[in-house]
């Protein structure tokens, strides 16, 4: 993509996961980008898409509604190409990202959930709303956008399929929106049908049913939120065509999951990158992942933006290492 450091992300080999799965996995690491999320693509894409076609004039409001990442990636593009953002997050988001969203120069408001536009309460429902009341906004609307799809099949695709030198056997990411996997999974299986595209989300999501029946459950359930994945509507950005299979995964198995790569790896990973490495440990036997295979696992985003949610064990016992070693 153009002048800004948006995409081109790195893919690293990581030893510990690939002993303690038996195979070769590799991780695609979003946070490399300018906003330090994988959203930061179809935010570029979608901001792009709305100037050349004349829907929004300089100077004004980009709307999104968000679980933080995509709001970034908005915010950050608008304000270096002259415009202002407008962005409604849940109260599940993290401190950290409305922190930062705040720093970026984002106007925030805060919405009961993120549960589709049907929901008079939803971040879509508020952002859509303020769009349609406000001269010279624009809703990017990521659930329904096609440049949301298109991002990814031109520019994380291509990129996984050059990384990995057409190797690349599996691919796992979280599931949202569904943008990325869609649009991932579409380029990789015209490379090659056979690829594995398989997506994760929590537990009580309704992707994995939709995906198996084509219908939506009788009965929606409220579920524990994994920052990012997991929908209780069908987005328009999901496209099951693409998609091999869902895995779901709960709360405490990726912060368990979450802390234990740190401890290993010193890393910190993001809530639904450590939803992927949950689903590797439990679906393990079903994976039947060996040595001739090439795992790409998809990390959108950094655990610092989930301290106080994933690791917030390490802040108790800094917090007392400083008081007793003063
Ligand atoms: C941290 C994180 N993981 C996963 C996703 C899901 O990606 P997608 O919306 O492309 O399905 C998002 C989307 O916002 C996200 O912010």
């Amino acid at each position: 993509m153009t002048t800004t450091s948006i995409g081109n992300t790195p893919i690293r080999r990581c030893d510990f996961l690939s002993t303690l799965f038996n195979t070769n996995v590799f991780i695609k690491e979003e946070f490399h980008n300018l906003g330090m999320s994988a959203k930061d693509r179809p935010a570029y894409f979608m901001i792009q898409d709305a100037i050349k076609a004349g829907r929004i004039q300089p100077g004004g409001t980009f709307v999104e509604a968000s679980s933080g990442n995509t709001g970034l990636g908005i915010t950050i593009i608008a304000k270096q190409m002259g415009y202002q953002a407008k962005i409604f997050v849940s109260k599940s988001c993290s401190q950290e990202k409305i922190a930062i969203l705040t720093n970026a120069g984002a106007e925030i408001e805060i919405c009961d959930n993120s549960n589709g536009l049907h929901d008079f309460h939803s971040t879509q429902f508020r952002a859509q709303s303020f769009a349609a009341t406000h001269a010279n906004t624009y809703f990017t609307n990521q659930y329904y956008n096609t440049q949301n799809i298109r991002a990814h099949y031109k520019t994380t695709g291509p990129e996984i399929w050059e990384q990995t030198q057409g190797k690349i056997t599996h691919f796992l990411c979280g599931v949202g929106t569904g943008g990325t996997i869609s649009g991932v999974g579409r380029f990789l299986k015209e490379q090659q049908k056979n690829i594995c595209i398989w997506g994760i989300e929590p537990e009580g999501s309704i992707l994995r049913h939709f995906l198996l029946s084509g219908t939506v459950p009788n009965e929606i359930k409220p579920f524990d939120a994994i920052e990012g994945i997991g929908r209780n509507f069908i987005p328009g950005s999901f496209d099951p065509q693409q998609i091999d299979t869902i895995f779901q995964v709960g709360k405490a198995e990726t912060i368990a999951m979450a802390r234990a790569y740190r401890d290993e790896t010193g890393i910190l990973s993001g809530f639904s990158s450590a939803a992927v490495l949950a689903s590797l440990k439990r679906y393990n036997k079903e994976m039947q992942l060996n040595p001739s295979h090439t795992v790409l696992l998809f990390f959108p985003d950094h655990g610092s933006r989930y301290v106080s949610k994933l690791y917030a064990e390490t802040a108790d016992k800094q917090r007392e290492t400083v008081k007793t070693h003063p």
